[in-house]
């Protein structure tokens, strides 16, 4: 099983766009991968053709009652299975506070989950807020990955979450493994580049070597409730995502 938490503080980078064509990407492989939405905006869920109509059809009911994840997958045509979201996620943080056990409930959930000689990779949808579902996300996963648009905002967000992750650390006794995904990359304007050099000088060989391009059809896809590789599979979005997952595999992040 490997755990993958996609996040950015910084609003629209691409985060759902990505754990959306990295599940399809693997489900096309025959990974049967699942995908977790814990933004309480479920973009992710309704994307994927999954919106819960309840709280209790949703991730939160894993928070309100300790529901076991198996019985909140969907499963669609695609083979992304997807457990989604619902608005009431947003009462989490003020309902039952910011204890070890709240911070750890993702991650014991997902320990419960363990088969025996299968390895299903799992990719959560965090939302741009550093609260009690995103450390969720970092408690439970085994690497993040960071997109970061190619724009300032979105990189100091980038320097934020290598803080928050450096400080969570010292609690996790343990790395969580990072690779920065440089998304919306438009290597016609100059700001793509400086920002891509700011990123190899700040984060090194955790940057991925693949880039995600400014792309019309990934833009395109979610009004159609599809992944890019049934939308637009010669498309440069679906040649990037799969180029990502080629990446990921062969450093080892994605096992
Ligand atoms: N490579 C790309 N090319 C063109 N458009 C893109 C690309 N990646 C994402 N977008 C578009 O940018 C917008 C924001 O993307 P997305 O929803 O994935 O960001 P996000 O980080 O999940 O946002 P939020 O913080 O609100 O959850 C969406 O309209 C999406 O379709
Ligand atoms: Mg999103």
């Amino acid at each position: 099983m490997t755990v993958i938490a996609v996040f950015n503080q910084k609003g629209g980078v691409g985060k759902t766009t990505t754990v959306l064509n990295l599940a399809a990407s693997l489900a096309l492989r025959g990974r049967q991968p699942v995908g977790i939405d814990l933004d309480p905006q479920a973009q992710f869920s309704s994307i994927s053709g999954f919106a819960a109509h309840t709280g209790d059809d949703s991730i939160y009911s894993l928070f309100q009652r300790n529901r076991p994840l198996h019985e909140l997958i969907r499963e669609s045509a695609s083979g992304i299975r997807v457990i989604p979201s619902h608005a009431e996620l947003s009462k989490v943080d003020a309902l039952y506070g910011k204890g070890y056990n709240i911070i750890n409930k993702l991650n014991t959930s997902l320990l419960a989950e363990k088969t025996e000689g299968k390895n299903t990779p799992w990719i959560i949808d965090c939302s741009p807020l550093v609260g009690v579902l995103t450390l969720n996300a970092i408690f439970a996963c085994d690497g993040v990955i960071v997109p970061i648009s190619a724009d300032y905002l979105s990189m100091n967000g980038a320097m934020q979450i290598r803080k928050t992750l450096r400080a969570l650390e010292q609690v996790l006794k343990r790395r969580v493994h990072r690779r920065y995904l440089l998304t919306r990359f438009d290597s016609r304007r100059n700001m793509a580049k400086v920002i891509m050099n700011m990123a190899q000088t700040e984060f090194g060989t955790d940057v991925c070597d693949t880039v995600i391009s400014e792309n019309v059809s990934l833009a395109e896809s979610p009004a159609l409730n599809k992944s890019i590789f049934e939308h637009a599979p010669e498309s440069r979005g679906a040649q990037d995502y799969a180029a990502l997952l080629d990446e990921l595999i062969a450093d080892g992040f994605i096992k």
